[in-house]
């Protein structure tokens, strides 16, 4: 994906995402009851601006996890799913099939990338550290059938309303899903003592290993 789209979208996602706002963020959450506030931890908002700030500061051929402070796992995520609710809106307001396509890739791209990296690293220290046998098996579950939304995706060509029928479906798919993450899984990870930074850190890794392997 090129890194200044995903820039400016999470830029523009992070000022006012829709998805955050529908999905319980910490923006609307009553700050006392806040499970994040009552963790000690900054709050994942304060930290995405960090996030978009290492991905803006990033140099042409120095992944942003070399060229920038850590940032926590849980605000790493919500960047990403941030940034992909932002290329819907945009497909919602995109005409042309070749820019509707080249949405779909780029979108398709980063929740692969975003569900692998979850698979690999979060849910497996989330799962060990809260002993879950419940929300990291449901959301596994939701990744298969999220891949197989856009595995459908990727094979076709937009051909008029069947196609935009797909896409809106994946995006009620992700949206119900980003919503289970950041409001009973994040702030579970939050109040745990999961080691946020260094686990950020080793998915901001393996997310630049990623891109670079698809290059
Ligand atoms: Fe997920
Ligand atoms: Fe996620």
């Amino acid at each position: 994906m090129n890194p200044n789209h995903s820039s400016t979208a999470t830029s523009k996602a992070a000022a006012a995402s829709p998805t955050d706002r529908k999905a319980g963020g910490a923006s609307h959450r009553p700050a006392d009851s806040s499970p994040e506030k009552a963790s000690g931890k900054p709050s994942d908002k304060a930290a995405i601006k960090r996030v978009d700030k290492r991905t803006d500061r990033a140099s042409p051929g120095k992944s942003a996890s070399e060229s920038a402070p850590p940032v926590e796992a849980t605000a790493l995520l919500r960047a990403d799913h941030e940034q992909v609710d932002a290329m819907f809106v945009a497909f919602e307001a995109a005409r042309s099939p070749a820019k509707k396509q080249q949405l779909v890739a780029s979108i398709c791209e980063a929740l692969t990338v975003h569900a692998q990296v979850e698979e690999e690293i979060f849910y497996p220290a989330f799962k060990a550290a809260l002993k879950d046998h419940a929300l990291v098996p449901e959301a596994i579950v939701e990744h298969a059938s999220l891949k197989a939304l856009i595995a459908e995706l990727e094979g076709i060509a937009p051909d008029g309303e069947m196609y935009d029928a797909r896409v809106k479906v994946l995006s009620e798919y992700v949206k119900h899903h980003v919503k289970e993450e950041q409001d009973e899984i994040f702030p579970k990870a939050r109040a745990s003592k999961l080691d946020l930074l260094q686990l950020g850190n080793a998915i901001a890794a393996r997310k630049a290993e990623l891109a670079t392997a698809d290059r």
